[in-house]
């Protein structure tokens, strides 16, 4: 069984830019409460999942931490049979705040080094408010994460909710590869025009709130679910698998990794076993075509004084020779 369970897991990864595989379906944090982490991550462990996307935001990373440890400790997991990604978080301004951050990180999920590690969000927001993007500042930000990556603290370093501008604004500068961009994506918000531009660099890309995000907390009242679009139910019901398993299958067959998130053990189960959900191109086809560049998570919290949504995935302004430079 633990065999069978660790060829899923280890069998689909996404490529990285050095040619190693990043597992391509992980468990997603965001959202756990802290009550229920460890034994989320827990059961998400036992159900075969070997990828975590953690971050220090989540404020669950201490709870995380023990699940690891005790199912490592209980089944004698070793460290490289995990991937573990995290986040440096928004709230902290100043490069100086990188090395201890990520220390802290690695104390509270008791591992010695990250898989990878990630700037949460282009943008600051402390106890002020937001403030406005600073390229200056992602530059010295991102010179600390290439020290910790060369002092063994992180394998790979990447970025999250980047658009392409501002990724290209980034490479301009960095002496070590973006490894990974982390951002919204599923059949609603396929983010082509990201994806080409990411191909292009070697960057892979990881789609958080696979599932559409139904249980966040801002969620709309009357919004469209993605998990309850008939399309979706419909091919759900056409390959016998639930309309979870369709849209993580449509993640990984569009070469991406995903980290859907549950605390529901029978759903935590259920969205490991999607590759088994094998889904025809012709039905991928028509899931690629429910795009309508709708975000669920628009980034509102970090829209400054006399800015829109707009500003913050560069969407003002975008013309033709932008495209060119990319
Ligand atoms: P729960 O934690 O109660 O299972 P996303 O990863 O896109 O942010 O989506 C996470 C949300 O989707 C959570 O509210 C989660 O609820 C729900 N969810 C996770 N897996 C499934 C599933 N297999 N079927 C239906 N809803 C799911």
């Amino acid at each position: 069984m633990y065999f069978i369970l660790l060829l899923l897991s280890l069998g689909h990864g996404v490529l990285l830019y050095d040619g190693i595989d990043m597992p391509s379906l992980g468990f997603g944090t965001w959202n756990v409460p802290p009550s229920q982490a460890e034994n989320s991550v827990f059961t998400a462990l036992e159900a075969g999942y070997r990828h975590f996307d953690c971050a220090a935001k989540y404020q669950n990373e201490k709870q995380v931490g023990k699940a690891l440890s005790r199912y490592r400790k209980s089944y004698g997991l070793s460290r490289e049979d995990l991937w573990i990604t995290s986040k440096f978080p928004t709230n902290l301004e100043h490069p100086e705040e990188v090395m201890p951050q990520l220390e802290e990180t690695l104390k509270d999920l008791q591992v010695e080094y990250l898989d990878l590690y990630l700037i949460h969000w282009p943008f600051v927001r402390t106890e002020d408010g937001p403030k406005e993007y600073n390229p200056e500042r992602i530059a010295r930000i991102w010179e600390q994460f290439e020290i910790a990556q060369d002092r063994g603290y992180t394998r790979y370093i990447g970025v999250s909710n980047f658009t392409p501008k501002k990724l290209q604004k980034l490479i301009q500068s960095a002496r070590h590869q973006v490894a990974v961009n982390q951002v919204e994506l599923h059949p609603f918000l396929s983010q082509r025009r990201l994806r080409t531009f990411c191909e292009r660099h070697k960057i892979a890309i990881t789609a958080y709130s696979p599932l559409g995000s139904p249980g966040r907390p801002n969620s709309i009242d009357g919004e469209e679910k993605l998990l309850e679009h008939q399309l979706v139910t419909g091919i759900a019901e056409e390959h016998s698998c639930s309309p979870a398993q369709v849209l993580i299958q449509w993640s990984l067959k569009n070469g991406l990794s995903c980290i859907p998130k549950s605390i529901n053990p029978k759903r935590i189960a259920q969205n490991f076993l999607s590759t088994s959900c094998e889904l025809s191109a012709h039905n991928i086809f028509k899931l690629n075509r429910l795009n309508k560049n709708h975000r669920y998570l628009t980034g509102e919290h970090y829209v400054v004084e006399g800015k829109t949504v707009d500003h913050i995935w560069d969407l003002m302004g975008w013309d033709d020779d932008d495209e060119k430079e990319l």
